[in-house]
C-alpha cells in the first residue's frame, strides 16, 4: 500500500469502473464513471497539492485492488476535518486491505497534525464496512434517510466520525 501517484491514474479509472461492478453500496450505477484518463490525473493532482488530502492504493503488480481517498475542508475553520471513501476489490474482501488502509490514513492524520476529525457516510445497510469502522473506532454521529436512490428504493446513510484527540 501507497500514496497514489499521478501515473496511477489509468489504473484508478479501470479499478473504479469494476468496483462500482461489484459492489452495490457505492454512490455510482455501473458505468456511471465517466472521468476521462487527463480529468482523473488532474483529480489525483489537485488532491496531491492539498496539504489536508489524501489517496492511498493498495496494488497487486501492476494493479490497483483498494483505494481510500481522504479531502479536508478549504477554509480555516474546516481545514482540520475532512471525509473519505473506501472500496477493496472483491476478490480481495475480508483479507485485511481494508483494515491497513483505515490504519494509515488515521496514522497519516496523527502525524500531519493538521487532520483532527475523519468523517465517512456509509450505506446503513452495509454491515461490513460499518463493523470496520466501528472497530477502528468511529462512532455514529447521524441517520440520514432517503439519501440513496438504487433501483427505484430509497435508502439510509449513516454518517459516522472520529475524533483523534
Ligand atoms: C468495506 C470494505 C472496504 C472493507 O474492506 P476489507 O478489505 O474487506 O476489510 P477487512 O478485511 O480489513 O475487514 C473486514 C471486516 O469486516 C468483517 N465483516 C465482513 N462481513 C461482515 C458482515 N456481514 N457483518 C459484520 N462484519 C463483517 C470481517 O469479519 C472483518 O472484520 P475482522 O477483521 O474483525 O474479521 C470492502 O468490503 C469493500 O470495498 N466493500 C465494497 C465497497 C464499500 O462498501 N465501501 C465502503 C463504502 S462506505
Amino acid at each position: 500500500m501507497r500514496d497514489a501517484h499521478v501515473r496511477d491514474a489509468v489504473a484508478l479509472l479501470e479499478y473504479n469502473r469494476n468496483i462500482d461492478s461489484e459492489s452495490r453500496f457505492l454512490s455510482r450505477e455501473p458505468g456511471e464513471m465517466d472521468l476521462t484518463v487527463d480529468e482523473e490525473r488532474g483529480w489525483i493532482d489537485s488532491l496531491l497539492k492539498q496539504e489536508n488530502a489524501l489517496i492511498l492504493v493498495a496494488v497487486h503488480g501492476d494493479r490497483v485492488v483498494g483505494m481510500l481517498d481522504f479531502v479536508g475542508g478549504t477554509w480555516s475553520r474546516i481545514r482540520h476535518s475532512g471525509e473519505f471513501g473506501i472500496s477493496v476489490a472483491q476478490e480481495y474482501w475480508n483479507a485485511g486491505i481494508g483494515s491497513v488502509l483505515l490504519d494509515s490514513l488515521i496514522d497519516w492524520a496523527y502525524k500531519g497534525g493538521i487532520i483532527r476529525k475523519l468523517r465517512l457516510r456509509v450505506l446503513a445497510s452495509n454491515q461490513a464496512a460499518i463493523a470496520l469502522y466501528k472497530k477502528k473506532g468511529f462512532e455514529v454521529e447521524g441517520l440520514h434517510p432517503h439519501e440513496v436512490r438504487i433501483g427505484g428504493e430509497n435508502f439510509s446513510l449513516l454518517s459516522m466520525g472520529l475524533v483523534l484527540e
